[in-house]
């Protein structure tokens, strides 16, 4: 049969109220792809979920189709969210497939551009704030207590039930839970999620590695941060809503939560991309951890299976990529000079 998105396929395992109705733009089904030249230099299984393959390039598709799908069978017209990027871009083009107004939040100069382009491109309002990503969601929170307009940031409960399918799909692709899943911690809503999946699906546990970048790392600090900075603005975040949840996850599943210098997140990018996988910066945290902790040897990969949750596209934030780049050459269009440059 062909595919038919997230919330028929997992319907049954999903705590949706009678009302959902389903609007999907066939998010998930993401690839489980193997990564041969790490999994040789680890001396382990590893591979990548590729979640910059949904619909908006992030996986918080998973979690919008369910929250959208939820507000728009009980009435809701507007939806809000106050994001890094990501969440504002699925929320805009779930809102735009459900024909709902959508608001989103964002702080001020810190998103990357492909998701500013995606939140504005299906049709978002979108407000810059002067302040941060918490800032912007103790607004949006605020706004959703005082009037109808539904709040769909993964403090929503239905957030959470649309992002363990990824745990079920990793689950039906190999069979069992990996020895460790390793993923990006910002607002602590995916963690939170693949947690829950897991426990729910019975295919076993994987041990929880998350990681935050070290000029945002709240959870391995133990307290607020004021002001975060990293170069992996999708998690450029103080104070997660479910940091709790997140540090459950890490102490039940044997794992733990750590903290990667921005220089290691981007380490990994390449690394990454080099074995034919673009990812976000924030999306290569995950490996960036992985690698940290084995080299410090009190983490030991060898003969584990180990699934890396690449959360979002690099093409999310190219100037990353652009900005440190050598311009590429300009040639005279003739064969001659075309030689002389590869050939040099
Ligand atoms: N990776 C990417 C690419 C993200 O966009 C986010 C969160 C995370 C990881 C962290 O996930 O918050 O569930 O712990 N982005 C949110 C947004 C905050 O607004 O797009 P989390």
């Amino acid at each position: 049969m062909t595919y038919q998105g997230l919330i028929h396929r997992y319907r049954q395992y999903l705590g949706l109220p009678a009302h959902t109705q389903n609007i999907s733009l066939l998010e998930g089904d993401t690839p489980l792809i193997p990564m041969p030249r790490l999994s040789r230099q680890l001396g382990c299984e590893l591979f990548v979920k590729f979640e910059g393959l949904n619909p908006t390039g992030s996986f918080k598709d998973r979690g919008m189709t369910a929250a959208i799908s939820e507000a728009v069978g009980r009435g809701a017209e507007t939806v809000i969210c106050a994001s890094t990027g990501n969440t504002a871009a699925s929320a805009a083009a779930y809102a735009a497939r459900a024909g709902l107004r959508s608001i989103v939040l964002i702080p001020e100069g810190k998103v990357a551009v492909g998701k500013l382009a995606g939140a504005i491109a299906y049709g978002a309002e979108v407000i810059q704030i002067r302040g941060s990503f918490d800032d912007a969601l103790t607004l949006v929170v605020e706004i959703t207590q005082k009037t109808p307009i539904a709040l769909v940031n993964s403090i929503n409960p239905f957030r959470i039930e649309g992002q363990k399918t990824a745990a079920f799909e990793i689950c039906d692709d190999l069979g069992s839970a990996p020895d460790w899943l390793c993923l990006p911690v910002g607002n602590a809503g995916n963690i939170t999620s693949y947690w829950a999946g897991f426990k729910q699906y019975q295919k076993g546990l994987p041990q929880v590695l998350g990681v935050q970048a070290a000029g945002a790392a709240p959870l391995v600090l133990g307290h607020p941060v004021e002001k975060p900075e990293t170069v992996a603005t999708a998690i450029r975040i103080g104070k997660p809503a479910r940091g709790e949840q997140a540090l459950d996850a890490a102490r039940e599943s044997n794992g733990m939560i750590i903290a990667v210098p921005d220089e290691k997140i981007l380490a990994a990018q390449k690394i990454l991309a080099e074995e034919g996988v673009w990812v976000e910066p924030a999306s290569a945290a995950g490996l960036a951890g992985l690698l940290a902790e084995s080299a410090t040897g009190k983490f030991e990969a060898k003969g584990k299976r180990i699934v890396i949750v690449c959360t979002g596209h690099g093409m999310k934030d190219p100037a990353i990529i652009t900005e440190s780049f050598i311009s590429p050459k300009v040639i005279p269009a003739n064969y001659g000079s075309l030689i002389e440059v590869i050939a040099s």
